[in-house]
C-alpha cells in the first residue's frame, strides 16, 4: 500500500505520516529531507540556492548517505534550511534529477533498519501529484497559516533554536507563495486526494480522522472487489 500525504509547511504531515507508518507497518519517506539536503549543501559550500549548475550537480550526486549526514547539522530543519531547500526545489532540472530515487523506493520499500515493508507513507509537497500519481490513498493536509506559525514556533522553541513568531510568520508565507507559485511541481492536492483540514485539530484527532477515512477507503475498495 502506497499513501501520499501532501501540504504546507507545518500542516501536521509529519507527525500524521509517522503515526500511520508505525499503525499500518510501512515505511515512511520524508522527501523534504533531500531538497533539505541539496538546499543546506549548496549553503555549506558557498553558493547561492538559485544557482542551478551548482544545484543540479548536487542533486545528481546526492545519496541517501550524505543526506542522512546533513541531516544532523543544526541548520538543516531551520530557516535557513527551509528556505534554502525551497529554493532548490523550485528548479526544474534538480526536481527531476531527484525524482527516480523518490519513485524506486515505492517499488522496494525498507524501514530504517533496512528491513523490508510492505508500503509506504510518503510525506511531501508533490508526492501524490508527481511521484507517485497511482498511490492508493492520497491525502492532502492543510491547517491556516497562523496555525501553522504557531505550531512551527513551537517547535523552534523546543529545539531551543533562536527566533520570533513574526518572523517564521513571514518565513512561511515566503515559502508557501515560492512553493505554491513555482511552475515545477507547484503545491496543490492531486484531483484525487483527500483534504484534510487540520487547523481546530490536535494531533490525536488528526491522526485518528486519517486512520477512519483510511478504513473506509480500504472497506469500500474489499466491497468493490468482492
Ligand atoms: O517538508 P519540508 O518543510 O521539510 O520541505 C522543505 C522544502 O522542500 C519545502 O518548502 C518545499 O519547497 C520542498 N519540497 C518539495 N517537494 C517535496 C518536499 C519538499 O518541493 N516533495
Amino acid at each position: 500500500m502506497i499513501i501520499t500525504i501532501d501540504g504546507p509547511a507545518a500542516a501536521g504531515k509529519g507527525t500524521l505520516a509517522l503515526a500511520l507508518s508505525k499503525h499500518y507497518h510501512l515505511a515512511y519517506f520524508d522527501t523534504g529531507m533531500i531538497y533539505r539536503a541539496v538546499g543546506l549543501e549548496m549553503v555549506l559550500k558557498g553558493y547561492i540556492p538559485e544557482d542551478e549548475e551548482q544545484a543540479l550537480k548536487i542533486a545528481q550526486n546526492m545519496t541517501f548517505e550524505r543526506m542522512m549526514s546533513l541531516s544532523t547539522h543544526p541548520d538543516f530543519r531551520s530557516d535557513i534550511g527551509g528556505q534554502a531547500a525551497s529554493k532548490v526545489s523550485a528548479i526544474s532540472s534538480v526536481r527531476q534529477a531527484l525524482l527516480k530515487m523518490q519513485q524506486d523506493f515505492s517499488l522496494n520499500p525498507v524501514f530504517a533498519d533496512g528491513t523490508k515493508a510492505n508500503g509506504a507513507i510518503y510525506d511531501g509537497r508533490d508526492t501524490g501529484t508527481v511521484v507517485c500519481p497511482n498511490a492508493d490513498l492520497k491525502f492532502f493536509v492543510t491547517a491556516s497559516l497562523e496555525v501553522r506559525a504557531q505550531r512551527r514556533f513551537r517547535e523552534f522553541q523546543a529545539k531551543s533554536i533562536k527566533t520570533s513568531y513574526q518572523k517564521v510568520l513571514e518565513d512561511m508565507m515566503t515559502r508557501d507563495k515560492r512553493d505554491s507559485e513555482r511552475a515545477a511541481a507547484p503545491l496543490k492536492p492531486a484531483p484525487d486526494a483527500i483534504v484534510v483540514d487540520t487547523s481546530d485539530m490536535d494531533e490525536q484527532t488528526e491522526i485518528q480522522t486519517v486512520i477512519n477515512l483510511i478504513e473506509e477507503r480500504l472497506k469500500k475498495n474489499h466491497t468493490k472487489n468482492h
